[in-house]
């Protein structure tokens, strides 16, 4: 499948997600939010796809926020189903059930912070600048950033990014725990590969009721989760992937999932 604003390439079960409006440092306009939503539903469909890695085109930006020249024609109407519309995507791909890393490669503001947010896994690289600017263009945050970014860091450094629209540099995004490494440019994506290679030589049905069961965390209180992970356990015990895990422990050798 071939998309307008995006790169796909499939390869040992890792599928790179490139967004591809350098010249406009890879900002979401309307068609890149349809290009998401369709490339996304395509690999979630994908049995071959284990792990997906997110990323923008260049080396100056991840995704430099939703197009500014769109946003500048939205009314009280329109305003709405812009952002619904943008968070159903970004929604999808949070809970997709296959792991997402996003491998930020420099400037992630805006719409394009909201998009690592909604990411299950992030990976900086050292020029990565995160941040929440909409204040300074009369608007709030409408991808998620108010609420993602408010479970992640805490609400009162959240609220002080969101109202002054400071940028967040790579080495504060991980002392704050946006990120979870930061590497140099050029070793992001062999890093991104390698953490998802590793993901997807694990038996894949583990994989995705980890990603369920972690998931929800923000949703629901501490024991309506407890009771989730005991049946998503449960799940997992009736697979055949967890009888060849726990055999091949007891026989000393590496286990050969199927993902069944
Ligand atoms: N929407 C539309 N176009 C954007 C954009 C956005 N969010 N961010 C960058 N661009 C475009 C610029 O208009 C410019 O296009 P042009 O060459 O046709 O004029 C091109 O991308 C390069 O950006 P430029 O501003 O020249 O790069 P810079 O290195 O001077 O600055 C930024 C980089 C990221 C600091 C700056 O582009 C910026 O502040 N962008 C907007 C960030 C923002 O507010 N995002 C939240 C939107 S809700």
């Amino acid at each position: 499948m071939s998309y307008q604003n995006l790169l796909v390439e499939k390869k040992d079960r890792i599928a790179v997600v490139t967004i591809n409006r350098p010249d406009k440092l890879n900002a979401l306009n309307s068609q890149t939010i349809t290009d998401l939503k369709n490339a996304f539903t395509d690999l979630k469909n994908d049995e071959d796809v284990f792990v997906i890695i997110l990323t923008g085109s260049g080396e100056k930006a991840f995704v430099a926020g939703a197009d500014i020249s769109e946003l500048n024609k939205l009314d009280v109407v329109s305003g709405k189903s812009f952002a619904e519309n943008g968070q159903a995507v970004f929604s999808m791909i949070e809970k997709l059930d296959k792991p997402v890393i996003a491998a930020v490669n420099g400037f992630a503001l805006g719409g394009g912070c909201e998009l690592a947010l909604a990411c299950n896994i992030r990976l900086a690289s050292e020029n990565a600048k995160f941040g929440q600017p909409e204040v300074n263009l009369g608007i709030i945050p409408g991808y998620g950033g108010t609420q993602r970014l408010a479970r992640l860091i805490n609400t009162g450094r959240a609220m002080e990014y969101i109202l002054t629209g400071d940028m967040i540099d790579s080495s504060e995004a991980f002392r704050l725990g946006l990120v979870n490494h930061v590497y140099p440019q050029t070793e992001l994506m062999e890093k991104a590969v390698g953490v998802a290679a590793k993901i997807a030589s694990k038996g894949q049905q583990a994989i995705r009721l980890s990603v369920k069961a972690v998931n929800i965390v923000d949703e629901v209180s501490c024991k309506e989760g407890l009771d989730y992970e005991a049946s998503l356990f449960s799940i997992a015990c009736g697979t055949e992937d967890f009888k060849e895990g726990t055999k091949a422990f007891l026989e000393k050798r590496k286990p050969d999932f199927k993902n069944k």
